[in-house]
């Protein structure tokens, strides 16, 4: 076998950039029946460099094509984080009365002899994304008191019919409106006192989500992600608050005082959603970055680095606590990738490994259900004396990704090992114990308790590492167990 099979990291169905270096997903947005996600993006290294803004679109959140970069930086500085939105009624002027999209995004600019000065900025386009203007009157934000200021999310808030952006201000986040994107109004800080601070506040988002399918109930969700720092073992993730919002000001819940994170893995970093979903699909969507600050600099790939997790549904469910929780599921979109090869009802622990023992594969999705209460594991990318174990542990009431002896591990002291996500009843349901599995070259998502335990973690095994099996409790009985091959629709990425 030749090392470049062997090495061959690419995701099937997961994006990664043709070459070179990737990071934060920016400015996803739904325009004209296509999903576009930009993204950080340093197309002359391997490494983090000069950021632009690269450029996927895809009409079904799985099959991605690459487009030329969109953002490149200027005299303002690199392109960092941002979003980017439909200006539906022309707030801006930008578009002669017509919709359009615009970008709002983070200019880092590098000074001599003093810190860098971060400022926001806008870029629009007049052709679907294709290529973008960047705006006269850049940059229209400014800070004097914050190095750290960037990411700005921005969305549109039809109560106050004005714009809203949430943008890291340091170690918190600051809210500003506008009537037209160019010019901001302070509104509120949040942050100071509550939350995890172990390290920078960077990409924040802030949307509603219906509480348990309720559309009559909703709450804000602010997502933040944390920078890494050499005292956290777990490096950079993804916190999440749950609140009202009232157009200014963001109050958060009780439970918000108890530090919640929205994956348990170690590689889903930065992810905010989509803007303008239209209203009759009504999905909030995310993605993630596939990555991690501790080591992203120094994974094993050849040509690329970076990948973004499977696009995601959030939802919210109230958990026995009465705190919301944010669920993920894959989007439903990935089924129509799987092709069916194992699929077992009322199966043995017995019957099931029977079942999994002749397949070799790199790229699928496992979805098992068991009675509540019990433990098992599933060995995948198995092989050569590797292999990644995902199970649900019930006497701990956990779903975990062991990947401590997954494959490559070498390249950072702090990649290998265990990591849990508690599983946690939902109102009066019990905990489910079912658990998907979506496993790709160089990736496993662990989605378990309907969509409540979630781990996100990055693996470097062998090609030839593609062995399958499972273990779990004596007299176990999987109400129904399914392996799909996954095989997206030609034209993705
Ligand atoms: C998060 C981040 C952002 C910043 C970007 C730079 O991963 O640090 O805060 O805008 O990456 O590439």
């Amino acid at each position: 076998m030749s090392t470049m099979i062997q090495h061959d990291y690419r995701g099937v169905y997961h994006f990664s950039p043709r070459e070179k270096w990737m990071n934060d997903p920016n400015g996803m947005v739904f325009f004209n029946g296509e999903y576009h996600l930009f993204y950080q993006h340093h197309p002359s290294g391997m490494k983090w460099g000069p950021m632009h803004w690269g450029h996927a679109v895809s009409k079904d959140l799985v099959g991605w094509e690459e487009l030329p970069i969109a953002l490149a930086p200027d005299e303002l500085g690199m392109i960092f984080s941002g979003s980017a939105v439909v200006d539906w009624h022309d707030t801006t002027g930008f578009f002669g009365g017509e919709p359009g999209l615009v970008a709002i995004f983070t200019h880092h600019l590098e000074r001599e002899g003093t810190s860098p000065l971060q400022t926001q900025s806008l870029a629009y386009s007049k052709d679907a994304g294709r290529t973008w203007i960047k705006y006269a009157g850049n940059p229209v934000l400014k800070h004097d008191s914050f190095v750290d200021f960037r990411d700005p999310k921005v969305f549109w808030h039809a109560e106050q019919g004005r714009w809203v952006m949430i943008v890291a201000c340091g170690q918190t986040v600051c809210l500003y409106h506008s009537p037209d994107l160019k010019s901001w109004t302070f509104a509120s800080e949040f942050g100071d006192g509550i939350g995890f601070h172990g390290g920078v506040w960077e990409c924040p988002d802030l949307f509603p989500l219906p509480v348990d399918g309720d559309a009559a109930k909703t709450k804000w969700i602010m997502l933040v992600s944390i920078g890494d720092s050499p005292d956290y073992p777990e490096g950079s993730r993804t916190q999440y608050f749950t609140g009202e919002f009232d157009g200014e000001t963001f109050v958060p819940d009780a439970h918000s005082q108890i530090v919640r994170w929205l994956d348990y893995g170690r590689d889903n970093y930065a992810g905010v959603s989509w803007s303008d979903v239209p209203a009759e699909d009504g999905r909030r969507l995310f993605i993630g970055w596939m990555s991690n600050w501790k080591y992203a600099n120094l994974t094993p790939t050849e040509g690329f680095r970076g990948a973004m997790t499977v696009a995601r549904e959030l939802t919210l469910r109230t958990l026995s606590d009465g705190s919301a929780a944010v669920i993920q599921h894959p989007v439903r979109e990935l089924a129509a990738a799987r092709v069916p090869l194992v699929t077992l009802q009322n199966a043995t622990v017995a019957e099931a490994q029977a079942a999994l023992a002749g397949l070799r594969l790199e790229s699928y999705e496992l979805r098992a259900e068991a009675a509540p209460g019990s433990s098992f594991a599933f060995r995948v990318r198995a092989g050569g004396g590797a292999e990644t174990i995902v199970g649900v542990d019930a006497s701990l009431s956990q779903a975990y990704v062991d990947r401590s002896n997954a494959g490559l591990n070498e390249f950072h002291a702090q990649f290998g090992g265990r990591h849990a996500a508690k599983l946690e009843a939902g109102g009066a349901a019990e905990v489910s114990h079912d658990l998907t599995i979506l496993v790709d070259r160089a990736s496993v998502e662990a989605f378990a308790n309907d969509g409540q335990a979630i781990l996100t973690d990055l693996i470097y095994p062998n090609a030839d590492a593609a062995g399958l099996s499972v273990t779990g409790d004596e007299g176990l009985v999987f109400a129904s167990l399914a392996v799909y091959a996954l095989k997206p629709p030609a034209g993705g990425s």
